[in-house]
């Protein structure tokens, strides 16, 4: 069976029933696709509008939302995975997507050689025939558009998971219209806290909201898969805010959630500290300030000291010396009984952030809105 047999087949169709069968088959899916890519490479293409064509065929092989190999994957190993297999195949299928990365256009065309001829064609040698371009018609389109380049929030949102997976935590997501159950009741959230006022949350009807904070997938995670546990869960969020500069509708957030035994506050402490060092540069520091979220306790504010002026105070830190980064804390024990956890066996800590906001800071971007308008301008400087 090739792989893209394989890949139209659920697990219990090919037989998979361990994590060592998962392994085997993601590791002859990563082999094709390094075969894949160094057989393009070695041969190169005679042209830039051929090395595209070519490039872009690879990419859409592996990684079209429709009918790539990895959505495949997802429907037919991933979601269909049992309760047993699927951290193991969402661990795997997070490493694939990591390696994959290497099949995106921009990272082939950069790699891929073109053979230019140094002779016009009337002289080219016989042999070299087979690649030899038609003659130009003058009357024929121009070259191909290049296709675009990775959004720099979805950039910035990679960046963040590759840390993370490579702290051994997967990646879950959620749905974001919510009930109102998950969103607030199973989080702690008080009937009577402003965020379920109208004002911050768009209701969908009386019990339906647009979410406006990933925190309600902790509560779907924890019922899903119980503990232990290390996720992150990337997405959209929705607010009824005003668009300006800093303020959005539509925003996107990263939760973080551990749950384990014995985890404490110094767990919660030494990840955030590695990770802002990973994404921002060995020499920043992390602070650590007193906060309140319903769904922590304690609950902190993550600050991490300004990796451009060293935290002298300069623009980007707004003369502070300091980034806010995110909210965290360890989890509630409450939250997690709601998810089906019992506290006095497990604890867990977490964190919410936000990945437009952080690409606004480590690029010094002014306006959130730059990244909705679809400015071909603005979008091409991070290609
Ligand atoms: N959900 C919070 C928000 O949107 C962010 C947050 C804070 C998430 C603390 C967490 C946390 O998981 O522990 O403002």
């Amino acid at each position: 069976m090739n792989i893209e047999e394989k890949v139209r087949k659920t697990l219990a169709e090919l037989g998979v029933n361990g994590a060592q069968g998962v392994e085997s088959l993601f590791a002859e899916l990563q082999k094709s696709a390094e075969a894949e890519r160094a057989q393009l490479i070695a041969r190169g293409a005679p042209n830039q509008a051929q090395a595209e064509k070519l490039g872009k065929a690879l990419r859409d092989r592996w990684l079209a939302r429709n009918g790539g190999l990895l959505s495949q994957v997802d429907e037919y190993w991933l979601k269909p995975a049992g309760k047993d297999l699927k951290p193991a195949v969402g661990r795997q299928f997070n490493e694939l997507r990591r390696f994959t990365g290497e099949l995106e256009f921009d990272r082939l065309i950069q790699a891929l050689p073109l053979h230019k001829e140094a002779c016009p064609p009337t002289e080219l040698p016989l042999a070299s025939a087979a690649v030899r371009p038609a003659p130009r018609d003058l009357t024929l389109p121009g070259l191909r558009r290049p296709l675009g380049s990775i959004h720099p929030v979805t950039r910035m949102q990679r960046e963040i998971e590759d840390i993370f997976l490579r702290l051994g935590f997967w990646i879950e997501s959620g749905p974001e219209i919510e009930s109102i159950y998950y969103h607030f009741d199973a989080l702690n959230i008080p009937e009577s806290h402003p965020s379920r006022d109208d004002w911050d949350t768009f209701y969908v009807d009386s019990k339906t909201v647009l979410r406006a904070h990933t925190s309600p997938v902790q509560i779907r995670a924890m019922e899903k898969y119980g503990a232990p546990l290390y996720i992150i869960i990337p997405g959209k969020c929705y607010r009824h805010d005003n668009p300006d500069s800093t303020h959005s509708p539509m925003f996107h957030q990263i939760e973080g959630l551990a749950i384990d035994k014995d985890i404490t506050f110094a767990d919660l402490k030494g990840t955030l500290d590695f990770f802002a060092k990973m994404l921002f540069g060995e020499k920043v520091r992390t602070r650590f300030q007193p906060s309140f979220f319903p769904f922590t306790e304690p609950s902190g504010e993550v600050a991490v000291s300004c990796f451009v002026c060293d935290g002298q105070g300069c623009r980007v830190c707004k003369q502070s010396g300091w980034i806010e980064l995110m909210g965290c804390g360890m989890v509630h024990p409450q939250v997690l009984r709601n998810g089906g956890i019992d506290p006095d066996k497990y604890c867990g800590w977490a964190f919410g952030l936000g990945v437009d906001r952080f690409a606004m800071v480590k690029h010094d971007i002014n306006d959130i809105q730059l990244f909705f308008q679809g400015d071909v301008r603005f979008l091409e400087q991070f290609g």
